[in-house]
């Protein structure tokens, strides 16, 4: 039963090491009262690492609750249009050939059209970026996507809530993530909470 009121998000993970971290930003999304719906989507080497690295399936995260799997080959998809009512998106991690890819406005698979479209629709769009170290073409595609209306938000985890485990740092990042898409949710982990 979905919520009529609740709020619909886009997660894309693509082929950059840290898909953990995407998958701990859709479990947020999914356990979040106020989220009604969250469209999920992988470019092919996104599919590939988040097997390598958390040995995961696309299946197994669309068994999540709220959770729907779009065709990134699907440009007649429903988040491929600025009339579909949708409320920001999130590609953690961010690789920097997706980067590069919304940066020119290069939009022939379902990850940078929807891209594309939060950035023309003015809707929150945060992209964590991995790649390291980086070069001229990284930062100069960092400025353009930020100047257009992005969030540039690299996967860097922070420490200062003495983390026990990974699970610590990518759920402490994934707190800031949706903070970043307008979502305030609670977590005791905040810096004097
Ligand atoms: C195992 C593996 C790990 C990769 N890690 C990264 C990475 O951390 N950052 C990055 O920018 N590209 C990385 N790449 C390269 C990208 O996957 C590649 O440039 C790809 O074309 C990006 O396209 P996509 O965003 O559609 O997945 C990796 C590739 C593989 C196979």
């Amino acid at each position: 039963m979905t919520n009529p009121g609740g709020l619909r998000f886009t997660l894309a993970i693509t082929g950059a090491s840290g898909s953990a971290f995407g998958v701990a930003v859709l479990r947020r999304l999914s356990a979040s009262l106020a989220v009604e719906e969250i469209a999920l989507l992988f470019s092919p080497t996104g599919k590939r690492c988040l097997l390598d690295e958390t040995g995961l399936m696309p299946k197994d995260l669309a068994a999540l609750p709220k959770v729907g799997l779009r065709d990134e080959r699907d440009l007649g998809a429903d988040i491929s249009s600025g009339s579909h009512r949708h409320d920001g998106m999130a590609i953690v991690p961010c690789s920097a050939g997706a980067l590069g890819r919304i940066a020119s406005g290069v939009s022939e698979s379902l990850v940078s059209r929807a891209a594309d479209v939060c950035l023309k629709e003015r809707r929150p769009l945060v992209l964590c970026l991995r790649e390291t170290p980086l070069n001229r073409i990284h930062l100069e595609n960092m400025l353009r996507v930020h100047d257009a209306g992005a969030i540039v938000m690299p996967l860097m985890p922070s420490f200062y809530t003495a983390p026990q485990a990974l699970d610590d740092l990518y759920d402490t990042f994934a707190t800031r993530v949706l903070d970043q898409l307008g979502l305030r949710e609670r977590d005791s982990r905040r810096w004097k909470e």
